[in-house]
């Protein structure tokens, strides 16, 4: 039996009263899917956004989750966000080091690191972000990056199980293209991923969920979470339409069974 993680990154949009409406509707799929207990999902708004997200999810098993935090409990820091506040608040996962907060605000491994060590001291499961850009991956180079920044991110990190890490892997140039890597290529990064895991959490590795996010979406959905190391999908502007987010849902449920 397979389970699946199915988690929607919302980015930079929906106001409050926007993740409302959408909570709402991604919740009442929910629970007419009813999928089992092997296919969790998660919604991931703004900061700002969480709380409306949150209420409006109760009772369907949507878990709630942020996009970044900052790596100190508190301090001087304007304009961040602490672990510990986002536990308060509800939320079960933070989403970090995607390539965006890379790209755009110079997020370093070392940095992530920090962060992925403090989501884990207040008990949030990291989705940790790799992927490699159009460039590295012309010049033959993405399974060095995607395992460079998995040595260097998850530095120091120790587990007691498989469920308190999530790993995402996004090659940046599917991301918002249109353009998706295809299973094969997903497959064989998820691969080279397990195997590293293995290495560094011999307990485990094995078992931890690799999800996939590039252009994810129903129509590339089944072939995608068919391959054996994906296990599940970071869905960016699928995520933002409840009957396409569900559609994907639907799919893990329908793979989580057969
Ligand atoms: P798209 O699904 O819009 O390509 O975004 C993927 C992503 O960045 C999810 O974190």
């Amino acid at each position: 039996m397979r389970q699946f993680l199915i988690a929607g990154n919302w980015k930079m949009h929906t106001t409050p009263a926007d993740a409302a409406t959408l909570g709402k509707a991604i919740a009442e799929r929910q629970n007419a899917l009813k999928p089992s207990s092997r296919v969790q999902t998660l919604i991931c708004p703004p900061y700002i956004s969480i709380h409306a997200a949150l209420e409006n999810v109760k009772g369907s098993g949507v878990l709630v989750g942020a996009q970044n935090c900052h790596f100190e409990p508190k301090g001087a820091f304007t304009g961040e966000i602490a672990p510990n506040m986002l536990k308060a608040i509800g939320c079960t996962h933070v989403i970090i080091g995607h390539s965006e907060r890379r790209q755009y605000f110079s997020e370093t491994n070392a940095l992530l690191n920090k962060k992925v060590k403090a989501a884990l001291h207040e008990g949030i499961v990291p989705i940790y972000c790799v992927g490699e850009t159009l460039t590295e991956r012309q010049q033959d180079q993405t399974l060095q990056v995607v395992r460079t920044q998995l040595i260097d991110g998850l530095l120091d990190v120790s587990l007691q199980s498989a469920s308190q890490l999530v790993i995402a892997y996004e090659p940046v140039w599917a991301i918002g293209t249109g353009l998706s890597a295809t299973a094969e290529q997903a497959q064989e990064v998820h691969a080279a991923i397990r195997s590293l895991l293995k290495e560094l959490f011999p307990n485990a590795g094995a078992d931890m969920f690799i999800l996939y996010g590039g252009s994810l979406k129903p129509e590339n959905a089944d072939e995608i979470l068919s391959k054996p190391d994906v296990n599940g999908g970071l869905i960016g502007g699928a995520a933002l339409q409840a009957d396409s987010f569900a559609a994907i849902v639907a799919t893990a449920a329908k793979l989580s069974v057969s």
